[in-house]
């Protein structure tokens, strides 16, 4: 079993995306600055993608400002990663000086349409020319595909079709595949089934796995995704997250119980629990939530 894992922390865009509140940009880059305190060094600060598909990431440029005028504000920078639907939006990212970028399809034309109004082929097709241009910038690219499990238009997702999107998203210059469980249907078979699908496509050190927690399977996901080799564990502070265009779809598996359940297993994270804590504690009430997460609620009853 593998000694360390780099947990990418998805709440500032997969999180605040699916709150019904507008975060103000000053408080969603105080809250980045709250998770860089705590150690996480890859965070996704925001997205650009049209505002009238999403507004709560109208603001991903005017976040990005605010990080710059932090002390930490270069660092969180140097590894933080924005996502972005088309080239309008690798021009906002380049104009705002991410180096780090993720474009996303999913495993299922039914969701593709609803997500980004178009097929998965027709997103790959989009995606080229502006990972040819990130490409000879020296921006380095995320691919993310959805529904590799479920989708909540089309039903379950056969390992057969996540496998040519993955090959697709490689041979386009993806540096890392984050596979997403959007719906959060899958247990461990499946994703056993679905690792061992890609093993001769994706190699383990471009796999990323993002569990969605609906039925409550993400940290047992996660594991069996770790013991099958995987490093990159993507999660979002006090169990934020779902997509708009996904009805039915939960919070992402909670960074607090992903690192909870990774020390207790002896995995490096480097992780400040405490500062972590105060991050999860920041969001929960600025948005006005009760504590999703069991370590969270279970530390904070300690008096942590
Ligand atoms: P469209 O309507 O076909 O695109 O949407 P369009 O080019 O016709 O543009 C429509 C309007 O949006 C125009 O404005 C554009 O200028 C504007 P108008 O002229 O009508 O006023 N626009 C933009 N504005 C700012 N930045 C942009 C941008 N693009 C267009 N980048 C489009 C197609 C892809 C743009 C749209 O469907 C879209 O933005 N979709 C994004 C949906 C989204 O963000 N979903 C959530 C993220 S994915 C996710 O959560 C899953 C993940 O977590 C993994 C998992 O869990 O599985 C990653
Ligand atoms: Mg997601």
């Amino acid at each position: 079993m593998t000694s360390d894992v780099q947990i990418v922390e998805v709440g500032p865009r997969d999180g605040l995306q699916a709150e019904s509140t507008i975060v103000p940009a000053d408080l969603k880059a105080l809250l980045i600055e709250k998770l860089h305190q705590a150690k996480l060094s890859r965070i996704e600060l925001g997205s650009f993608v049209s505002p009238r598909s999403v507004p709560q990431m109208a603001s991903t440029s005017d976040v990005i400002n605010h990080l710059k005028g932090l002390t930490a504000g270069r660092k969180i920078m140097s590894k933080g990663s924005v996502l972005v639907a088309n080239q309008k939006g690798l021009d906002a990212a380049l104009e705002s000086g991410a180096t780090h970028i993720a474009v996303f399809t999913a495993a299922s034309d039914a969701f593709t349409l609803k997500n980004i109004n178009g097929t998965i082929q027709e997103s790959l097709d989009r995606f080229a020319p502006l990972m040819a241009q990130a490409k000879t910038t020296g921006i380095s690219v995320r691919g993310y595909i959805s529904c590799v499990i479920g989708c909540p238009y089309q039903g379950p997702t056969s390992p057969s079709q996540v496998v040519p999107v993955a090959e697709a998203l490689l041979d386009l210059g993806c540096d890392e595949i984050s596979l997403g469980d959007t719906i959060g249907v899958g247990t461990p078979a499946q994703v056993k089934q679905l690792l061992s699908a890609l093993q001769s496509t994706l190699p383990l050190h471009q796999t990323a796995v993002h569990f969605h927690d609906t039925y409550g399977q993400a940290l047992v996901n996660i594991l069996t995704a770790i013991e099958l080799g995987v490093k990159i564990i993507d999660s979002s502070i006090a169990g934020l997250g779902g997509c708009p265009y996904a009805p039915g779809s939960s919070g992402n598996v909670a960074t607090e119980d992903v690192v909870y359940m990774l020390n207790g297993m002896g995995i490096e994270t480097g992780i400040d629990v405490e500062k972590l804590l105060m991050a999860s504690r920041f969001v929960r009430d600025e948005l006005g939530l009760p504590i999703r997460s069991k370590a969270a609620l279970a530390l904070t009853a300690l008096g942590h």
